[in-house]
Order: C-alpha cells, then sequence, then structure tokens
C-alpha cells in the first residue's frame, strides 16, 4: 500500500469538443473514484468548460513566456484563471513535432508552477532509442534537465509520466514488467538526489492504456496511475480505466 497520490489523466490531444464535455460531465462524477484524481486535459478552449463539470483539468502544454506579443500561445496564469490545476509539460508530441528541448521544458515547468498548476513532465525513449539500448540514458537526460536546473525540491509538487514514444497511439504498450522496470529506475533516479521526494512523487504510465490492461499496469508498484489518449475519448473507457485505478489503490 502506498501513500502516493492516484492519479488517472485523459490526454484528449487536439480532438474533443462541448459535447464530449457535455458525455464526461453525465458519465463520470469525481465522487465515485475514492482516492483517485481523476484530470482531463482538453485543448485550451475547453478547460473553463471542464472545469465546471467538477473533474480536475488542466492543459496540455503552457507557454514559457509571462503575457505579451506572442500570438497563438497561452499564458500559464489564464490556465490557472480558468479553473485549471495541471499541465502537462513535454509531452513527446511537443518534444517532436513542436521541437521542445530539454531547456525550454524547464521554462515552461517554471511557468506552470509559478502559475500554480502542478506540472506532469512527460519522458520517453522512442522505438530506436530503447532497441539501441539507450532508454535509461534518455530519461535521465529527461529527468536531469529538470532537477539539475531548478533543484530536486522542485519535484515535490509535480508528477512525472512515463510514456514509452513507440507505445503511444500504436496499441503496443509496454508490458507491466517493461514500465515498472522503468518507473522504479525514475524512482531510484530521483532518490539519487531525494529519497523522502522520490517516495511520495507520483509516476504515470501512457501509452496505449485502455480498459482491458489498466489493471496488470496499476497494480504494479512504482505505477501510480496513467495518461490516457485514445481511451480517454471515450467516456465509458475512461470510466473503466478510474474504477481499475481505485481498485489498485
Ligand atoms: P495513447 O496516448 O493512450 O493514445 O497511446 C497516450 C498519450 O499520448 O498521452
Amino acid at each position: 500500500m502506498t501513500q502516493r497520490k492516484r492519479i488517472v489523466a485523459g490526454n484528449w490531444k487536439m480532438n474533443g469538443n462541448l459535447a464530449l464535455v457535455e458525455a464526461f460531465s453525465s458519465a463520470i462524477q469525481p465522487a465515485q473514484f475514492p482516492q483517485v484524481e481523476v484530470v482531463v486535459f482538453p485543448p485550451f478552449p475547453l478547460i473553463a468548460q471542464v472545469a465546471k463539470t467538477g473533474i480536475a483539468t488542466g492543459s496540455q502544454t503552457v507557454s514559457e513566456q509571462d503575457a505579451g506579443a506572442f500570438t497563438g500561445e497561452v499564458e500559464a496564469k489564464l490556465v490557472a484563471e480558468l479553473g485549471a490545476s495541471y499541465s502537462l509539460i513535454g509531452h513527446s508530441e511537443r518534444r517532436t513535432l513542436f521541437n521542445e528541448s530539454d531547456e525550454l521544458l524547464v521554462s515552461k515547468f517554471v511557468k506552470a508552477q509559478e502559475a500554480g498548476l502542478t506540472p506532469i513532465l512527460c519522458v520517453g525513449e522512442t522505438e530506436s532509442e530503447r532497441e539501441s539500448g539507450q532508454t535509461e540514458t534518455v530519461i535521465s537526460r529527461q529527468v536531469k534537465a529538470v532537477i539539475e536546473e531548478l533543484g530536486v525540491a522542485t519535484l515535490k509538487d509535480s508528477v512525472i509520466a512515463y510514456e514509452p514514444v513507440w507505445a503511444i497511439g500504436t496499441g503496443k504498450t509496454a508490458s507491466p514488467e517493461q514500465a515498472q522496470q522503468v518507473h522504479k529506475f525514475i524512482r531510484d533516479l530521483v532518490a539519487q538526489f531525494d529519497t523522502e521526494i522520490a517516495a511520495t512523487l507520483p509516476i504515470l504510465y501512457g501509452g496505449s492504456v485502455n480498459e482491458q490492461n489498466s489493471d496488470l499496469l496499476f497494480a504494479q508498484p512504482d505505477i501510480d496511475g496513467g495518461l490516457i489518449g485514445g481511451a480517454s475519448l471515450k467516456p465509458d473507457s475512461f470510466k473503466q480505466i478510474c474504477e481499475s485505478a481505485v481498485g489498485n489503490v
């Protein structure tokens, strides 16, 4: 039994609309999932709508800038004002499609925390990195970028999501053992800097999680919940995934 916070987060990516928010608010009441924080990450314009449903919400990224002449960007403080309490930072699609570097992500991480949002730092290796035995090197670099720049204490109010890039949207989930191995590696890495923070840091698994595989994944000792993409667009599937997190508290 762990005292770590359990989180099931749905990353809608560039999907969803007002009707989907409606469908979620009918299907999911946070009180149904005691001891589990259910969070939905919709596109920016829907954050306020999700917040009104009582489901916790967050943004998929934030700007590394404060308000100003940055057309198209969204400031972390505004995200918080709309009722969000989290922000994803460094999702692999941001890293690859939008060229977000570790250095830039540290700036975004800071802006999220300054605005009172809990950052969920996403890390993970590509298929070729895994095949060439680089998994731990890559993850270590991504996590240490934040620790070395901001200090380990910054992870006290944060979450890490391990998402192997080869498992995102592919239907190829990491096996519970593979995922557990990397989660333990992340926890041990953080423990080299601070054992208490490592022990309480929620580490989520993401990458083709669905209602069939969530139970076994969430049963692993170092997996504290999930970051769900595709299955988070289906209220019934997402609800079942939340239920499996309750079962594994
Ligand atoms: P997936 O996406 O569940 O569709 O694989 C996960 C994510 O990108 O966060």
